[in-house]
């Protein structure tokens, strides 16, 4: 047993081989040994990795985690096929979940724990993904060149008033995707092209690479306005990004929209998960009140029902919910995309 174990050490330092590696040890020594999975994740926050041994703790299934960017995921575990050693896929938002769940990449799961813990428009029908934190597309102000109290829903931000002033970050980001396929639900398609068109007419160039730098140029007074999801704000207010990125989103206001919308991180087993009964356990875990709260937390995000603890969260005030589904947003990004691109969200 000993062996065995510094053998699975051995290797998992290496790499990825470990789980088909150590499942083959262990499928000799019927019981004893350890069951381990693999979790691919698009999140990459030090603090997920508390949790997962949380769950170790309680249940003795080990996890072995790959985190990296959520398109490299998707890549990675598209090439590995039926090889790979992942049995949990954890991606971001609606429009990722979607693309991962067009290429097969997930297999359905029941599970009572989900279906009670997961509200069913923050989980897939088919039960192929579950939600497991949620975070808002916030509309961030810079109170010295736009008043706060004239946005109240995203169709404010095509207000010809903020023409020059209104700073968004690029159609390629999943983000506005599901921003923006959320609205075609909710709108329907001529409203929403007629506003994307209207922000497109106010925006101030070049639209930003991510949602950070943007919050930064509102705050600088480069912009007036802009879209992020609150979570970044709040990570600049907690100091995690240094003082500067502090003294910044002081600077800055957080207008929640009514209704806003809100998107997901979510997770699924895999299609050729070699322990999907324990991968499920994993994602009941992390869906859990106990669980989901600390991961959570860790990205400044709001758990899958209430608003948690979060002081930066709170101070940003309560917001409600569109209650789109997640599974409908993600079936509409692309023809959301196609809009934005059509109508000069560059
Ligand atoms: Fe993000």
């Amino acid at each position: 047993m000993k062996r065995i174990t510094s053998t699975t050490l051995r290797v998992a330092s290496a790499g990825l081989m470990v789980v088909s590696i150590s499942t083959a040890v262990g499928a000799g020594l019927a019981q004893q040994a350890p069951v381990e999975i693999g979790v691919y994740s698009g999140r990459h926050y030090n603090t997920d990795k508390e949790l997962y041994r949380q769950f170790t703790a309680r249940t003795g299934i080990r996890v072995k985690v790959l985190e990296s960017k959520d398109d490299a995921v998707i890549e990675r575990l598209k090439s590995e096929g039926r090889n790979s050693p992942a049995d949990v896929l954890v991606l971001v938002d609606a429009a990722r979940l979607d693309i991962a769940t067009d290429q097969g990449l997930f297999q359905p799961s029941r599970s009572a724990a989900l279906e009670r813990d997961v509200p069913a428009n923050l989980r897939d029908s088919k039960g192929r993904w579950f939600g497991l934190t949620r975070r808002v597309r916030a509309v961030v102000v810079n109170p010295k060149l736009v008043n706060p109290a004239t946005i109240r829903t995203y169709a404010d931000l095509a207000n010809p008033a903020l023409k020059g002033k209104l700073c968004l970050r690029e159609r390629k980001s999943p983000y506005n995707q599901s921003l923006v396929a959320s609205q075609m639900i909710l709108r329907g398609d001529a409203t929403t092209r007629a506003w994307v068109r209207g922000m497109v007419a106010n925006v101030k160039q070049p639209f930003f690479t991510s949602d950070t730098p943007l919050a930064r140029a509102v705050a600088r007074g480069e912009c007036g306005v802009g879209v992020v999801n609150s979570y970044y704000v709040a990570r600049m207010l907690s100091g995690a990004g240094g003082a500067e990125d502090k003294r910044l989103a002081e600077q800055v206001k957080i207008v929640y929209v009514n209704p806003s919308h809100v998107n997901i991180s979510g997770a699924g087993v895999t299609r050729y998960a070699k322990n999907p009964q324990a991968a499920i356990k994993l994602i009941e875990f992390l869906a859990s009140p106990t669980g989901g709260r600390g991961y959570a937390e860790a990205n400044n995000e709001y758990p899958l029902r209430g608003v948690g603890n979060n002081p930066y969260l709170k101070g940003f005030g309560t917001f409600r919910a569109d209650g789109v589904s997640v599974e409908q947003i993600g079936s509409r990004t692309k023809a959301a995309t196609k809009m934005m691109e059509t109508n000069g969200w560059k």
